[in-house]
């Protein structure tokens, strides 16, 4: 079988990953970026792939099958709708766009052209929130009350986006996945201090209409690298923890419970620990695989694109209430 065509645009800090898993998987044939040094350094690392400044230069090359967008935020909706307006299918890195309009746009764009639309969601291809998805659709863990995440560390500060669209959209697209609903009532608060208009530290809340609940505490401010999804269910809580090297996955047979000699009272009760193997693949590989699949006709394509929608909409109604939110 022939392997798709890519091209890629945007090789600052993350572009360099999506690029050597696209050399591996598929026929890395356009590297673009507006940087002529960026070009220089990974054209020789590549020599097989064509670099340009021009992205409609590679846009018209009529044998590339695929985009992938990798250039700041702000240019993901532009760049993502014109490749799709060229035929090619689109894997753009999160978030796809910084508004509902456009997100809605891009993904009727998709619709018209018949081609891929895929937010570069890569927590979702995380064995261990695979796993976790596992846990909670299984019932393992009883009815889910709550998800409580954590994305901080001591930079890497932003001066072109928030906390809450750089780091928040992570959490986001995994308590969407994970809940498989949409909330109600999303409110988010926090400060800039190094940039204004940036918010360095954002708390978030949602509720769900099932009535779960979620938080998020999303920073570059912070004495701590935490990278953590807890799940509290009736029967069991979960904790995927992503700075764990081996134990990625702990599952506590912990919870609340009302023995009947208590007359109703509540007690908690307290049982093995364990975490459950993980599959180590890198989750960045696993992603651009699904692409990959998607551009060759297997999967559902409005899946991803719609979800990306989804996240979109959350951010937007945050994004509403972080700037709205009394001082
Ligand atoms: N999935 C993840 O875990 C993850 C991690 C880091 C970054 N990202 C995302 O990747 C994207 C890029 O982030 P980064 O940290 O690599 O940014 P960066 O600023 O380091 O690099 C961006 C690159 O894009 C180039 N560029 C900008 N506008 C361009 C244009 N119009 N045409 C061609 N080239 C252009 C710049 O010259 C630069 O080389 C962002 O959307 C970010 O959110 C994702």
């Amino acid at each position: 079988m022939t392997k798709p065509t890519v091209g890629l645009v945007g090789l600052g800090y993350w572009g360099p990953n999506l690029a050597r898993n696209f050399d591996d998987l598929a026929e890395l044939r356009w590297l673009c970026d507006a940087s002529p040094d960026a070009l220089e350094r990974y054209g020789a690392r590549y020599p097989q792939a064509r670099t340009t400044i021009d992205f409609d230069e590679m846009l018209g090359d009529l044998d590339l099958d695929a985009v992938v967008v990798a250039t700041p935020a702000v240019t993901h909706y532009e760049l993502s709708k014109r490749a799709l307006e060229a035929g090619k299918h689109v894997l753009v890195e999160k978030p796809p766009a910084m508004n509902v309009a456009e997100a809605e746009d891009l993904v009727t764009t998709s619709e018209s052209t018949g081609r891929v639309l895929m937010p570069g969601h890569l927590l979702l291809y995380h064995p261990a929130v695979q796993k976790v998805k596992e846990l909670v659709s299984s019932g393992e863990l009883g009815d889910v009350f709550c998800v409580n995440s954590n994305r901080q560390n001591l930079g890497r500060i932003r001066t072109d986006e928030n906390a809450l669209w750089s780091l928040g959209v992570h959490d986001l697209s995994v308590v969407l996945y994970l809940l498989d609903e949409e909330p109600s009532e999303a409110w988010a608060h926090g400060s800039s201090f190094l940039t204004p208009g940036v918010e360095d530290v954002v708390f978030c809340y949602l509720r769900f209409p099932s009535g779960k609940i979620a938080h998020m505490h999303l920073s570059w401010l912070d004495p701590h690298k935490m990278r953590r999804i807890t799940v509290v269910g009736r029967e069991k809580m979960v904790v995927f923890d992503d700075m764990e090297l081996e134990r990625k996955v702990t599952i506590y047979e912990k919870g609340p419970w009302q023995p009947t000699e208590t007359y109703g009272e509540w007690q908690t009760r307290t049982g093995d620990i364990f975490s459950p193997k993980v599959p180590s693949d890198e989750p960045l590989r696993v992603e651009c695989r699904h692409f990959l699949e998607l551009v060759r006709g297997e999967g559902d394509p409005q899946r991803a694109a719609r979800d990306g929608l989804a996240v979109v909409r959350v951010l937007e109604q945050l994004q509403a209430s972080l700037v709205g939110a009394p001082a």
